[in-house]
């Protein structure tokens, strides 16, 4: 059992004892193939190894060069901290607020499209889990299920929109998600157009799958994912369609489109339609300005999450690390959050210190579903919000209000060094 996320002071328990002082090692309770998933990048080669390759192509990629999707990581390789000492941490809690609920941890899972097609029931996995662990999950409208039946799954669900600028279809989708009982909407952004990923195109992959030799090997040469997860499915459910972005289309057809509608016309005045219609907490996903943070602010918009779609929009978009501060002071009232590259509990305390109130999980999340369903998700939880005590007891603070950037420094900076010192030194 694991008591991380609660307070832990007094007099602990035995159990308490374990998490407060436990080491890292191999849990012998778990099936076999996630024993040695000892941290989040332990989980991509045996992803790699149970997808198809196309599927498993779309999940890893990015975008044209992949700049951006290596940015999104090198940028935390520039963070150092600044740890306290003697402080007691033995009343440290990982429980962060959001949007008036208390979560167990400051991490989510990022909406991800064709989750049910890379995990056997991945949508309704994501969102029960999510409820049992107290987390936020946000369900893709690109998604395999019915968005009813994600919300049914786990209360702690949020819907996130890819919408047209046609107020028709704005209206019909808000009243939709209304009645399913959702309480917060996130609209993507970023997605005027479809993203130039070469590499999907490369490895055969496309949405909808269309049935070709290539795909049929590939499948074949994945058992464990063609009858696990694709016969599983079809045999228990039918054929999955996407269904919740205008007509309904199967996961594997020969020449269908998926409805994207008229994105590439969506702007404020929607944002604004939709903050007169939605009663619920509405937030923009995608954002990596300041001025559209500031207007975000101005349209009524509950809260943003700086990100650039994990790299797989616009190639050399920034990394959302870098422009938190700028965000974080435009920001105000408004709540802020972020996503892009979060691996490890020091990267989440990092993006905390930037101003980031919460932050979202992509890949790594939908790899633990894929390789090992409810089982593999809960591990994955768990050692993340261990990192995330462990690294909060090193660093001297015992609650997450606590990571400002004071506990920060460049991992190429000298504290107290100044550049003209360093110049005058050279010249002695
Ligand atoms: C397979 C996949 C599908 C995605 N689908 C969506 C989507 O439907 N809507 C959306 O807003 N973002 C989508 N994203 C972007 C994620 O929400 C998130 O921004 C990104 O994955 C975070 O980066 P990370 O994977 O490095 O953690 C998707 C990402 C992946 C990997």
């Amino acid at each position: 059992m694991s008591i991380i996320g609660e307070d832990v002071g007094g007099a602990p328990s035995k159990a308490a004892d374990v998490a407060r002082y436990s080491t890292p090692k191999i849990d012998t309770a778990l099936p076999r193939h996630l024993r040695k998933i000892l941290a989040l990048q332990d989980l991509e080669e045996p992803a790699r190894r149970y997808l198809p390759r196309p599927i498993f192509g779309y999940v890893s990629g990015g975008a044209e060069t992949n700049a951006a999707l290596r940015g999104n990581r090198s940028a935390f390789d520039e963070l150092y901290f600044r740890p306290k000492s003697l402080v007691d941490v033995s009343k440290r809690s990982t429980k962060a607020a959001l949007f008036g609920h208390t979560y167990n941890a400051p991490f989510g899972f990022s909406p991800m499209g064709g989750t049910s097609m890379v995990a056997y029931q991945g949508d309704v996995v994501l969102s029960r889990t999510a409820a049992e662990e107290n987390l936020p999950m946000i369900m893709s409208g690109a998604s395999l299920t019915k968005l009813e039946d994600v919300r049914a799954a786990g209360r702690t669900a949020w819907f996130q929109a890819y919408l047209p600028g046609e107020t028709d279809r704005i209206q019909k989708l808000v009243d939709r998600v209304e009645r399913a009982g959702y309480d917060t909407l996130v609209l993507t952004v970023d997605t005027p157009v479809n993203a130039n990923r070469e590499n999907n195109v490369r490895s055969g992959f496309h949405k909808p799958l269309r049935p070709t030799p290539q795909l049929a090997w590939d499948c074949l040469t994945h058992p464990s994912w063609f009858f696990g997860m694709l016969v599983k499915t079809v045999m228990n459910q039918g054929m999955p369609y996407f269904e919740n972005m205008g007509e309904r289309v199967p996961l594997i057809a020969f020449k269908a489109e998926r409805d994207r509608g008229n994105r590439d016309e969506l702007n404020w005045a929607h944002v604004e339609l939709m903050r007169r219609i939605w009663k619920g907490k509405l937030v923009l996903k995608g954002v990596l300005n300041r001025d559209v943070a500031r207007i975000a602010r101005e349209s009524g918009v509950d809260g943003v999450i700086v990100s650039n779609h994990g790299g797989r929009q616009l190639d050399y978009s920034v990394a959302p690390l870098r422009v938190l501060p700028g965000i974080a002071a435009e920001a105000k009232e408004m709540t802020v959050m972020m996503d892009g590259g979060i691996r490890r509990g020091t990267d989440i305390l990092k993006a905390l210190a930037l101003g980031a109130q919460f932050v979202f999980v992509g890949r790594p999340i939908l790899y633990a579903t894929a390789i090992g369903g409810a089982t593999g998700l809960r591990h994955t939880i768990k050692l993340l919000r261990e990192e995330v005590s462990r690294d909060m007891a090193l660093l001297g603070i015992n609650t997450l209000d606590e990571m400002t950037q004071e506990m920060l420094m460049p991992a190429h900076g000298f504290d107290g060094l100044t550049a003209s010192a360093l110049v005058m030194d050279r010249h002695n």
